[in-house]
């Protein structure tokens, strides 16, 4: 595996395996890399011959007061984890290659319909972030294809978006979201959980488990359902940042003859936020 930090190396390796017809996948990565990572490693190596992968903790897209500078940075077992799932190139920019003039941010690319909502209100900025550092990562890398993993749905949506609104020449693949034995969706953040808190955090998933299935059966009063959730989650002692139905391709609010829906949650549970969500296909009716 090659580890650089200068964007120009990599991109004349990246046309190098072009001329040599070779597809090449990306998975940008802020580092601290868990099961979930790695399975998005896999899913890129299965479906390229190349395998770029990045590790940035990129400061646009963390709100004031959140946890950019204690963010869990783990560089050794990171690359040893990355060669094992035989990654060709760890592209590891420092702050001032992705931004000479500062984390400023002078240009910034934000999907408005998709920005404050959910996370985003919660999290202001978070998404022109995560939007600006990815479209940066993504004209530095020309991969064809970037894998983001689905536990992040919202970023997922986000980065769909301005893939198509920009003309980007990549495709973006979803990587399912990976789980502990016990259903919790994995997360850099879990660490940040103590032992009785850990053992509470599967409520999330259970409960979204449990919301699918009465979508599944039939049930369309979606404020009731979301109020059982909510019910649920509170009890187990978290606190509920959102709960919400939404529409899966867009997620606009809900509307019962939706396609797919998604159920997106974020909730505190000691020093973590804790996010997850399931989709769910609306039963035909009869
Ligand atoms: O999901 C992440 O780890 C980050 O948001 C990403 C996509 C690498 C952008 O910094």
């Amino acid at each position: 595996m090659q580890i650089g930090s200068d964007a120009a190396a990599l991109r004349a390796q990246v046309a190098e395996w072009r001329r040599n017809a070779e597809r090449i996948g990306f998975v940008p990565t802020m580092g601290n890399l868990h099961g979930g990572h790695l399975t998005l490693i896999d899913e890129a190596r299965r479906r390229s011959d190349r395998v770029v992968a990045s590790i940035f903790v990129n400061p646009t897209q963390f709100a004031p007061g959140e946890d950019y500078q204690s963010y869990p940075r783990t560089w050794t077992a990171d690359c040893e984890a990355l060669r094992a799932h035989e990654t060709d190139w760890l592209f590891a920019p420092d702050v001032g290659t992705i931004y000479p003039d500062g984390p400023g941010l002078r240009t910034r690319v934000e999907v408005p319909e998709l920005n404050d909502i959910l996370c985003g209100a919660s999290r202001p900025g978070h998404f022109t972030g995560v939007a600006t550092v990815v479209t940066k990562l993504l004209n530095i890398v020309q991969p064809d294809l970037a894998v983001f993993g689905l536990k992040d749905y919202q970023q997922y949506r986000v980065i769909c978006r301005l893939v198509d609104d920009l003309s980007l020449p990549v495709e973006i693949v979803g990587g399912a979201v990976a789980r502990e034995s016990d259903g919790l969706a994995m997360s850099s953040r879990n660490a940040y959980l103590q032992p009785a808190e850990r053992q509470r955090a599967p409520v999330l998933y259970r409960t979204l488990c449990a919301l699918a299935d009465r979508l599944q059966a039939g049930e369309t009063d979606f404020e009731r359902l979301l109020a059982d959730g909510r019910a649920r989650i509170h009890e187990a002692g978290l606190t509920v940042d959102y709960l919400e139905i939404r529409r899966a391709e867009d997620l606009a609010p809900a509307g019962p003859h939706d396609r797919e829906w998604v159920i997106p949650v974020a909730a505190y549970l000691g020093r973590a936020r804790l996010i997850d969500n399931v989709r769910v296909t609306r039963p035909s009716s009869g």
